[in-house]
């Protein structure tokens, strides 16, 4: 009888930490190698919140907290709930996890019962379908084809709810397409919600901070008030304030709901770290400066990237609203040769060709449900995506 538990065999490991953990491999090897597939920024946590770490040590915050966050932070993430979003959330509306990972995960254990079925718009993060099959609920992919700008259209939406469907999660902007929905596309979302009373929302706005071009952000219990008690509105501190090491990520939704996450978090993790939690407290309340000069830097590789990339045979990469990703297609580099004579038949065929020829590492779109599309992260130094970028092009141009 083997060891390890039947639950496992329904997950896989995330393909993004994969494919970073490889180009680590590659590197250690003396591989020259440009990674482009982690999730992170490439900038530094903020001295103000380094700062605001130390004193918290100092003050002793060092030992355990209330299970899902100190009241100091409940009450920054209230406040910026109010002042952000006109969202109102009292703190015991408010959960704080180990990452927005560990407060999504929480979310789907606490409500998913086997066999509900968990909208999930395509390409997703990795992410969400592993951990609705590890709660025993079914995915159920909606294709969300570049054509439809990676959004969710209203009729699909409809047309994919069950009797058995608990949850639609959305995510904008999107990781990996960086699709950001506006209100009138949120509002079309809202209006089947409202048609079928037992589904619940989950959104995930993790990136709501990396916006280009003024787009204004949104989320749909702002858009439609009647949903907030149906709604899980998870946030975080990773992305926008640089600060992925250091695991924070929240969450308001209804009383009931955070109190059985809480539960969960009580019997696994306990709080997320004390320190984190200080230093999140002044992500939220102090300045917020950087964050507009840290998009401009995004802006700028976003758009080199899309115009490099829009430039190599065989690929098409559209502008996306926000987050640090584009999503090409590789459509048209399907069922040509390498030249070592290997035909391309899949997106991660590709990945792995450009990853042998030329040492760029990108994620293959299969990982994120749609393919043939593949993954940039352009949270990189400008030097490093050029060079990246020139090395798809030639590999692009060597297949025939
Ligand atoms: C869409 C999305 N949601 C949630 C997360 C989780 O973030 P955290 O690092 O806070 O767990 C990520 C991180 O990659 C993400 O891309």
């Amino acid at each position: 009888m083997p060891f390890i538990a039947d639950r496992l065999s329904r997950i896989k490991p995330s393909a993004t930490l994969a494919m970073t953990s490889r180009t680590l491999e590659l590197k250690a090897a003396g591989r020259d190698v440009i990674g482009l597939s982690a999730g992170e920024p490439d900038f530094d946590t903020p001295a103000n919140i380094q700062e605001a770490a130390i004193a918290a040590m100092r003050r002793g915050e060092t030992r355990y907290t209330n299970v899902d966050g100190t009241p100091a932070l409940k009450k920054a993430i209230s406040a910026k709930f109010r002042r952000e979003n006109g969202l109102d959330y009292a703190l015991n509306q408010i959960t704080v996890g180990t990452g927005g990972k560990q407060v999504l995960f929480n979310a789907l254990m606490a409500t998913v019962n086997q066999g509900d079925e968990v909208i999930v718009p395509a390409p997703y993060w990795v992410s969400y379908p592993d951990i609705v099959l590890l709660a025993e609920g079914t995915p159920v992919p909606v294709a969300c084809p570049q054509n439809n700008g990676f959004k969710l259209r209203p009729e699909d939406l409809e047309a994919a709810i069950t009797r058995k469907t608990k949850w639609l999660l959305l995510n904008s902007p999107s990781n990996p397409s960086g699709a950001a929905y506006t209100a009138a596309e949120l509002r079309a979302v809202a209006d089947v919600l409202l048609r079928h009373p037992d589904v619940w929302v989950l959104t995930d706005d993790m990136y709501e901070h990396v916006l280009y071009d003024d787009f204004k952000f949104t989320t749909i219990a702002q858009i439609e008030p009647k949903l907030y008690s149906r709604t899980l509105t998870l946030n975080g501190v990773s992305k926008a304030y640089c600060m992925t090491g250091w695991r924070i990520g929240y969450a308001g939704g209804p009383p009931e709901l955070i109190k059985a996450m809480a539960a969960l978090q009580s019997q696994s993790t306990s709080n997320p770290s004390s320190i984190s939690q200080a230093a999140s407290v002044e992500a939220l309340n102090g300045p917020q400066d950087f964050i507009p000069k840290h998009n401009a830097v995004f802006k700028e590789r976003r758009d080199l990237v899309v115009e490099m990339l829009n430039r190599a045979p065989g690929l098409f990469c559209p502008r996306p609203e926000g987050a640090f990703y584009v999503y090409p297609s590789c459509a048209g580099t399907i069922g040509k040769r390498t030249p070592q004579g290997k035909v391309i038949e899949n997106d991660t065929d590709f990945v792995m060709y450009l990853l042998d020829a030329e040492g760029v590492a990108v994620v293959q779109g299969v990982a994120f449900g749609l393919s043939p599309h593949f993954r940039i992260s352009y949270a990189t130094s400008t030097e490093a995506l050029r060079e990246a970028c020139t090395r798809i092009q030639r590999a692009c141009a060597a297949l025939k």
